[in-house]
C-alpha cells in the first residue's frame, strides 16, 4: 500500500517536473565553504519541513535613517519627537510592485505565505526540503557543530528568479548559520583582590558587586520611579527562564529598602514560556531580571521570553522581538539584550536587515542596549581568530548602544573579556567619527591589519561586569560578563526616562547621538585595562572613547544634567 502510493507519487512528480519551462534563476547569496566549527554531516531528508522567511526589499530606509537622526540628535529641532507606528511603517513597507512580484511567484509555486512584520517586509512559509531545493536551486543539508553537537539545515548558496532581483532581499535560514554559543555570563570564582576602596562605596564591593555597590558607584537613585507608562523590556532567548522566587530572594537580600514582592511581567512570543521550577532558572535570565528589577527601582519591567517555534539559533528571535515591539502603539522605551554572536557568521544582507529593524525601533523612541560580547577582540566568546580580530553582532550596528564591561572600584578598569573593536559591515557613523579617528591615530601601528579602520567602533559605554552577585535556584553566586553590564546600563536609562516623562519630556530613544555629544562628559572615563585575544593584547582603554569600555561608565547625576533635568 505504502510502496504503491510512493510509486504513484513518484510518477506524478516526474510528470510535474517535465511540465514547466526551466526557470530563470540567478545566484542570490552564497558563502565560501562551511563556517568554522561546523561540518556537513548529511544531505537533508527531502520530506523535512523547512520554515523559511523571505525579506522583501524595504521601502525608503535612507529617509527613515534621516528621520531617526532628526529625532535623536539633541541639537535637532525635532529632538524627542519619535515616530508613530504608522510613520515608521510608511518608510519601511516594500513597494506594491515588490509585494505583487513575490506573492505571484509564491502562488505559482503553490505557496501562501504569512506576513510576519508590521510593515509587511517579512513573509514566512513552510516547505519540504525537496521543494526548497528546487525553488532556490539550493542544496539544503544537515550541518553539525562539532563541539556542541548542534545541528542545522542550511545551504551554502541559493538563487532566486531573475524577475525578483530588486524585490526580494533575502531568504532565511539559508547561508547564515546558527550560533551555538549565544554568549551567556560565566559563573565566576572571584580571585582574592586587594582593591583600594573608594570611601563612599562599601568595602565588600571590592570582591562582589551588588545593587548597593552600583548605586554608590554610579550614583543611581534608590527612590522608586513614578511613571507607569515608562517600561523596560528584557529579552529572553534559548530557553533561559527568569525565576520569580529567585528574584524575591535577591531583593530580600540586596534591596531591603523595597518590597521583595516587586517583580516583572512576563510576555511570550514564538511559543515562549517561563517555567518556575528552581531547576529551570537560567543564569542569564535571572541576572537580566535581577539587575533590572533590582536597579531600575519602580520601573515596570517586562521579561519577553522568545520560544523556539521558529529558530535554531537566536537570530529569528532577534527579529521577532523587534517586530513584536514594533507592532505596539507604545513599545517599551528600553530594551536590553545579553545575547549576540560573531559578525562574520552572518550574511551581510541578514545582518543589515536586522540592523534596520533596530533603526525602526529607535525611531519609535526605544533605547536598545546590547552586551558587547565576552571574548575581547576574538569575538563573542574567546576563541581562535585567524589573522584578524572578530567583531560581534549586533554591536557593529550603528543604531543601538553596545555595552562593554569593567571591573574594580578604585580605579574602575576594563574587564579583560570586554568585546570591542570595529565592524566590518558598517562604517563609522557620524556621531562617533571624531573619537574613533583620534583613538585610531593614537594606535599608530598597534594591531595594524587586524581591525577595520573604517568600521563602526564599539562598545559605546560600559558598566560593571565581574563578580556580580545573583541568586540562581536559591543559591547566591558571582557571575562575569558584559551580560551584567547591559541590564545595569539599561536600568539607568529607564530611571532617566522616568524623570524625563515626569517632567513632561520625551524619553531618550536612540541614545548614541546624545551619548557622544551632550552626554560624553557624563561618564567616568575608564583609562586602564585592555581586551586581549587572537594572541595580542587587544585594544587598550585610554582617556576618551576606546574600543574596550566606550565612553566609560555612567555618572547618574551628570547624565541627569546632560539630559536637561
Ligand atoms: C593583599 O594585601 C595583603 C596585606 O597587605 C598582602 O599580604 C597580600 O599578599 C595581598 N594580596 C594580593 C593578592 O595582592
Ligand atoms: C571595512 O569596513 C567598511 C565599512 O563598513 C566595509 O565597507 C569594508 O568592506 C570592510 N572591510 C573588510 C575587509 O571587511
Amino acid at each position: 500500500m505504502v510502496a504503491l502510493s510512493i510509486a504513484l507519487l513518484a510518477s506524478l512528480v516526474a510528470l510535474a517536473c517535465a511540465g514547466p519551462a526551466p526557470r530563470n534563476l540567478v545566484l542570490h547569496e552564497s558563502r565560501d565553504g562551511v563556517p568554522e566549527g561546523f561540518v556537513k554531516s548529511s544531505t537533508a531528508s527531502p520530506d523535512t519541513t523547512l520554515k523559511l522567511r523571505i525579506a522583501l526589499v524595504q521601502g525608503d530606509m535612507a529617509s527613515l535613517e534621516k528621520a531617526l537622526y532628526d529625532v535623536s540628535v539633541p541639537s535637532s529641532p525635532l529632538y524627542g519627537q519619535h515616530l508613530s507606528k504608522q510613520e515608521v511603517e510608511e518608510y519601511v513597507k516594500p513597494t506594491q510592485e515588490s509585494v505583487d512580484a513575490v506573492n505571484q511567484w509564491l502562488s505559482s509555486e503553490g505557496i501562501t505565505a504569512n506576513t510576519i512584520s508590521p510593515a509587511g517586509d517579512w513573509l514566512q512559509f513552510s516547505v519540504p526540503v525537496s521543494k526548497a531545493n528546487e525553488m532556490f536551486d539550493a542544496d539544503f543539508s544537515v550541518f553539525t557543530h562539532t563541539e556542541s553537537g548542534q545541528q542545522a539545515i542550511r545551504t551554502l548558496s541559493y538563487s532566486i528568479p531573475k524577475e525578483l532581483v530588486g524585490h526580494l532581499d533575502l531568504v532565511h535560514p539559508t547561508i547564515t548559520f546558527p550560533n551555538p554559543y549565544s554568549h551567556l555570563p560565566v559563573v565566576s570564582s572571584p580571585a582574592p583582590r586587594n582593591l583600594t576602596i573608594d570611601a563612599s562605596v562599601p568595602s565588600s564591593c571590592g570582591s562582589t558587586i551588588t545593587p548597593t555597590c552600583l548605586q554608590d558607584l554610579y550614583g543611581i537613585p534608590t527612590t522608586a520611579a513614578t511613571q507607569s507608562s515608562n517600561k523596560l523590556a528584557v529579552s529572553g532567548f534559548i530557553d533561559q527562564y527568569a525565576n520569580k522566587a529567585d528574584l524575591k530572594s535577591f531583593l530580600t537580600k540586596y534591596r531591603t529598602d523595597i518590597s521583595s514582592a516587586t517583580t516583572f511581567t512576563l510576555e511570550t512570543i514564538d511559543g515562549g514560556e517561563n517555567p518556575q521550577d528552581g531547576s529551570d532558572a537560567g543564569v542569564e535570565a535571572n541576572l537580566d531580571t535581577q539587575y533590572t528589577v533590582g536597579i531600575a527601582t519602580g520601573v515596570p519591567t517586562y521579561f519577553i521570553s522568545v520560544g523556539d517555534n521558529y529558530q535554531d539559533g537566536d537570530l529569528e528571535g532577534f527579529l521577532d522581538i523587534v517586530n513584536y515591539l514594533l507592532s505596539m502603539d507604545q513599545p517599551q522605551q528600553v530594551l536590553t539584550t545579553s545575547y549576540g554572536q560573531n559578525e562574520n557568521t552572518m550574511s551581510r544582507s541578514l545582518a543589515n536587515n536586522l540592523c534596520n529593524a533596530y533603526m525602526q525601533l529607535g525611531a519609535r523612541g526605544t533605547s536598545i542596549l546590547f552586551a558587547s560580547g565576552d571574548g575581547g577582540v576574538s569575538g563573542s566568546q574567546s576563541g581562535s581568530c585567524g589573522s584578524k580580530f572578530v567583531p560581534t553582532f549586533p554591536s557593529g550596528c550603528p543604531y543601538l548602544t553596545s555595552v562593554g564591561a569593567t571591573t574594580g572600584i578604585n580605579p574602575e578598569v576594563a574587564a579583560s573579556f570586554s568585546s570591542g573593536g570595529f565592524s566590518n559591515y558598517w562604517g563609522v557613523p557620524s556621531y562617533q567619527q571624531s573619537v574613533v579617528s583620534s583613538y585610531i591615530s593614537g594606535l599608530g601601528s598597534t594591531n595594524k591589519g587586524k581591525y577595520n579602520s573604517s568600521g563602526r567602533g564599539f562598545p559605546d559605554v560600559s558598566a560593571q561586569g565581574e563578580n556580580v552577585e545573583i541568586v540562581v535556584d536559591g543559591s547566591t553566586e558571582g557571575v562575569d560578563g558584559t551580560s551584567c553590564a547591559s541590564p545595569i546600563f539599561a536600568s539607568i536609562v529607564s530611571l532617566l526616562n522616568d524623570e524625563l516623562i515626569a517632567a513632561g519630556k520625551s524619553p531618550l530613544g536612540f541614545l548614541n547621538p546624545f551619548l557622544y555629544s551632550d552626554g560624553a562628559s557624563a561618564f567616568n572615563d575608564i583609562t586602564s585595562g585592555d581586551n586581549p585575544g587572537c594572541n595580542t593584547n587587544g585594544f587598550s582603554a585610554k582617556s576618551g572613547w576606546d574600543p574596550v569600555t566606550g565612553l566609560g561608565t555612567p555618572n547618574y547625576a551628570k547624565l541627569r544634567t546632560a539630559v536637561g533635568l
